[in-house]
């Protein structure tokens, strides 16, 4: 825990609140923010498939739908005989659905005729029976090579038809929604980094005041020469930003962009699949990033970071002090990525997939030197064990996890954590005169 309260926050560059170089300084493992070893699960539930990026169908106040008894889950995935870092070339959106939040079932592939020429994350709206999905379009459509623009697109038209099993279906309308401006969201035109961002957009519902938002995860244009970073051009590169649109209406097809309810100018050029949990009246920002994305003189790690804000357009405060939540043992820097929270019982659960779970080097890029049969063996492109957090004020503790893919029902109460059963069986054995 730390001393910060909700309230203390540093201003960003374009956005109103930032993330500080001072701030980011401070991340380090704790026993409260590194999660326990992740072991291969013991029966791969999807085979065919390499899994990474998940998020669940959810309804508008931001509530797990469940469809007539299911639990729906989308992900980014590509053939398990691919390569696995090639998986993002080829990355396709596909539907899972369970009757129990354990086992899982392959729904297919969404979309015949998406945007770009591969889908990256997004989220999943359930409005009253009709689906609504947001995903990135990455690519040029049409081009023959490779290209990394983005634009965050909205799929309308799905239905789910539960008579005779599982079925999502259209046909899809997509909707191109947004692009960047230039001036708040920078294009990729514009980028002086190694890696550009305008992707990942996500459906949120104010509880407070009802309003409709999506967030996505961009980059802040610092203009050459601009004095950010005390002038220094090697930090100004590290631009990440938290994207925000405004639906005037509610409408999930009408959004209009506003500016950038976070940045981290100087500190790191990801921030990731936003998200909000709101608890407490108080508005926590999430946000996963890599070690090799901090900016010069920072370190830190792939891992789930957070900020708290007592409205959503507020100062944003890192969580923790540092921003750090949750991230892999020091032993397995890279076993899990691309978190996602949401709560649950009273605590604060997170699915994240399971990466390249036996591999301690210093980073990600040293893994394409291994041979190909060492890449993919120490690949695991499934859900990893969702982690379980509490979360209060601004800190937050991991204190548990479930199994892989385990994604708990509407109403189903989590099991004690070990440290409740050990303490429970240290009560009962103090009772029987054995405590010592
Ligand atoms: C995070 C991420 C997302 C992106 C996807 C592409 O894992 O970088 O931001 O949508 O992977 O595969």
């Amino acid at each position: 825990m730390n001393d910060q309260s909700p309230g203390d926050g540093a201003p960003g560059f374009r956005a109103r609140a930032g993330w500080t170089r001072e701030q980011a300084a401070g991340i380090e493992r704790t026993a409260a923010t590194t999660a326990p070893v992740f072991y291969q699960p013991e029966t791969d539930q999807m085979p065919h498939l390499h899994i990474w990026d998940t998020w669940f169908l959810r309804e508008r106040d931001g509530t797990l739908a469940e469809v007539d008894g299911y639990r729906v889950c989308f992900s980014l995935t590509a053939p398990s005989d691919l390569l696995p870092g090639k998986r993002h070339d080829v990355a396709a959106i596909r539907v899972f659905y369970s009757a129990d939040g354990r086992e899982w079932h392959d729904g297919g592939a969404v979309f015949a005729d998406a945007l770009g020429q591969r889908q990256w994350a997004g989220s999943a709206l359930y409005d009253d029976g009709d689906v609504y999905l947001f995903y990135t379009a990455a690519g040029t459509d049409g081009a023959e090579e490779l290209t990394y623009t983005q634009r965050i697109v909205g799929a309308s038209g799905g239905t789910v038809d539960t008579d005779d099993g599982f079925d999502l279906r259209g046909p899809w309308t997509h909707h191109e929604l947004l692009s960047p401006d230039g001036e708040r969201y920078e294009r990729e035109a514009q980028s002086r980094a190694m890696i550009y961002t305008f992707r990942d957009p996500w459906f949120f519902e104010d509880p407070e005041t009802g309003e409709t938002w999506l967030l996505f995860e961009a980059n802040s244009p610092v203009p050459e020469g601009s004095d950010a970073c005390g002038g220094d051009a090697s930090q100004q590169e590290f631009n990440g930003s938290v994207g925000i649109a405004r639906s005037p209406t509610g409408d999930p097809l009408d959004w209009q962009l506003e500016e950038p309810l976070l940045d981290a100018v100087g500190v790191n050029q990801e921030l990731e699949r936003p998200h909000i949990v709101s608890q407490d009246g108080l508005y926590y920002l999430f946000v996963s990033s890599h070690l090799h994305t901090f900016g010069p003189g920072l370190s830190g790690y792939d891992a789930l970071y957070g900020f708290v804000a007592e409205e959503l357009r507020g100062d944003y405060v890192p969580l923790n002090g540092s921003g750090l939540v949750a991230t892999n043992p020091a032993n397995a820097p890279f076993q899990a990525y691309s978190w996602m929270a949401f709560p649950h019982d009273g605590e604060v659960l997170v699915q994240n997939f399971f990466n390249y779970f036996d591999f301690a080097g210093d980073t990600l890029d040293e893994i394409a030197h291994l041979p190909e049969s060492e890449q993919m063996r120490r690949f695991g492109g499934t859900l990893a064990p969702t982690l379980r957090l509490t979360v209060s004020g601004a800190g937050t503790e991991i204190i548990g996890k479930l199994g892989h893919w385990e994604i708990p029902m509407a109403g189903e109460s989590l099991p004690p954590t070990e440290r409740e059963l050990l303490a429970r069986a240290q009560a009962d054995g103090e009772r029987g005169g054995y405590g010592r």
